[in-house]
């Protein structure tokens, strides 16, 4: 099995490689997706500026009151469907799911969180609509049909939570016992010094997540790799807008997190 997570910048920018790619991976994959860019574009339009809270380790994260959540489902479902559909225009029939559709993914609400201020002093703040992953329902993940997975979680009381996408492909990749994970970006890989770091073992992938010039999305990435690795889960980083991203990735393009090398 593989999980492969399209990530919201491919989304927003270009989704036709990945798709056209995925038809000869779909009797053995499971898509995720993410779409921050999407969120954050339909949020400003409404008039509500995107917030982010910093947790101790700099890994960022979208704070979600009740009118983020309502545009985070209405986003991450928006581009679900793009890809279910276009997946559809070459002859896959895939199922687009939320968490919370037949219960595929549960979480329990984020109450506190924990955070670093402006002034780098930690604080507890209320965790809005954030989801902790509980449980992901690994059987009805599996193929046929191909199942296109939005990083948003149901919680045991039937609230919609906001899971981050990375996470969820981790879970995912974890709870079905995948052989690799590919998370596809807008990037060919991890950069530093401008090249594209081709291998990586779990420990230099955790502690390059802690590195100056690894900000952002790719921290978490980093670290959902590592974590990954460490269960023996082949993690690819990879650009998702290059040509067939999926062959690419796994013919060795982007970086590879490996548990030893
Ligand atoms: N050292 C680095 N190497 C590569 N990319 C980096 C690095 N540091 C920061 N980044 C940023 O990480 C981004 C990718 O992560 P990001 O979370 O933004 O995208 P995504 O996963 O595709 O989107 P989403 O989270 O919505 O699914 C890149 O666009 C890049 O700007
Ligand atoms: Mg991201």
């Amino acid at each position: 099995m593989i999980v492969i997570k399209i990530g919201g910048s491919v989304a927003c920018k270009d989704l036709t490689k990945v798709v056209q790619n995925l038809p000869k991976y779909a009797d053995r994959s499971v898509v995720v997706h993410g779409g921050g860019c999407l969120v954050n574009e339909l949020l400003k339009r409404m008039g509500v500026e995107p917030r982010f809270l910093t947790h101790p380790g700099g890994v960022v994260s979208r704070y979600t009151d009740w009118e983020t959540l309502k545009v985070f489902v209405m986003a991450m479902s928006w581009i679900n469907k793009q890809i279910v559909s276009a997946l559809y225009a070459l002859g896959v029939e895939a199922l687009g799911l939320t968490g919370a559709d037949i219960g595929v993914v549960r979480a329990k609400r984020k109450e506190k969180v924990l955070v670093v201020d402006e002034r780098g002093r930690q604080r507890v703040v209320d965790g809005g609509y954030v989801g902790r992953i509980t449980d992901v329902a690994a059987e009805r993940l599996k193929p046929p049909p191909l199942k296109v997975v939005a990083p948003v979680a149901v919680s045991e009381r039937g609230e919609l939570l906001n899971v981050d996408g990375d996470q969820l492909a981790f879970d995912v990749a974890k709870r079905v016992g995948a052989e690799r994970l590919l998370l596809l970006s807008d990037v060919d890989g991890v950069l530093i010094g401008g090249r594209v770091v081709p291998r990586l073992t779990a420990e230099e992938a955790e502690a390059l997540s802690r590195s100056e010039e690894v900000r952002g999305g790719m921290k978490r990435k980093l670290l959902m790799a590592a974590e990954a690795a460490k269960l023996g889960v082949e993690v690819v980083i990879a650009n998702g807008l290059a040509g067939s991203p999926i062959d690419a990735a796994l013919n060795g393009a982007g970086t590879h997190i490996v548990k030893n090398i």
